[in-house]
């Protein structure tokens, strides 16, 4: 369970706080979306959660499973099933996909204390998993991210999350400059990822991908705080509205 009580944040060395008395639940085994206008701060939530250091938490807490992750490093937080999807995946020039991917499982199996996988079951395991999103494994031989178009980051980072195979994943605007195809198949990466032993937080500014990944509860982040929270009704009503009553205008 992720319980994130009284939030408050800002960038490191500035002064204005983006986040203003965060509080959320997402229970484990629940899917739970965070929507909000422009400029809220969604991502600063999802960085803070994955322990970005650009950001500094003034007031608050972090509990996962009921242990504060605030002194965690990134690293720390990743060992104890945290995954964030970038909005912006990295590209990492020089470093083949696969390459990075058998690190990047082999370090969190290590941490973990599960044993590393050999070349041939980790080769299984890739390509089950590339298999199901549609990536290929040419793309898998080419240095990652590096050229890729925005939907196949997006795939890439589904893939990474598959692999990892994290009790918290964090999507955040995982929609964002893809077509409906490709809105498809990472939400369908996503759902087969559902079980009651994962929480989700699908951080999304257009109700779209909640026709496909659909969430347990809705929350509306603006003015650095939730201001609502529903079913996922909420999401229909606010395609509708926009978030003019929360003070922003329409999307
Ligand atoms: N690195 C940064 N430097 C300065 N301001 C930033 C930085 N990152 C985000 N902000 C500001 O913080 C606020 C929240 O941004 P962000 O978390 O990206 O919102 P969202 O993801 O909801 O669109 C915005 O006003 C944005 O301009
Ligand atoms: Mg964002």
């Amino acid at each position: 369970m992720l319980e994130i009580k009284n939030l408050h944040a800002k960038i490191a060395g500035e002064e204005t706080e983006i986040l203003r008395g965060v509080d959320l639940t997402v229970p484990t085994g629940e899917v739970h979306a965070i929507m909000g206008p422009n400029g809220s701060g969604k991502s600063t939530l999802a960085y803070i959660l994955a322990g970005k250091d650009d950001y500094e938490v003034t007031q608050g807490d972090i509990l996962w499973n009921g242990k504060s992750i605030m002194e965690m490093s990134p690293d720390e937080r990743a060992a104890e099933g945290i995954f964030l999807a970038f909005q912006y995946p990295i590209e990492i020039p020089g470093v083949a996909t696969m390459t990075f991917l058998r690190t990047a499982v082999n370090s969190i199996r290590k941490k973990r204390g599960t044993e590393e996988l050999t070349t041939p079951a980790f080769m299984r395991f890739v390509k089950e998993k590339a298999g199901d999103l549609g990536i290929s494994m040419d793309m898998l031989k080419r240095p990652l991210n590096v050229g890729f178009s925005g939907g196949e980051k997006k795939r890439m980072e589904v893939l990474q999350m598959s692999m990892l195979e994290p009790t918290m994943c964090v999507l955040d605007e995982t929609d964002s400059g893809l077509d409906i195809d490709a809105i498809k198949i990472v939400a369908e990466g996503a759902n087969k990822m559902r079980s009651p032993d994962r929480s989700m937080l699908v951080i999304t500014h257009y109700q779209r991908l909640l026709d496909f990944i659909v969430p347990d509860k809705v929350h509306v982040l603006a003015h650095g705080k939730i201001q609502r929270s529903g079913d996922k009704n909420l999401a229909l009503e606010l395609e509708k509205s926009g978030y003019a009553e929360f003070g922003e205008k329409a999307a």
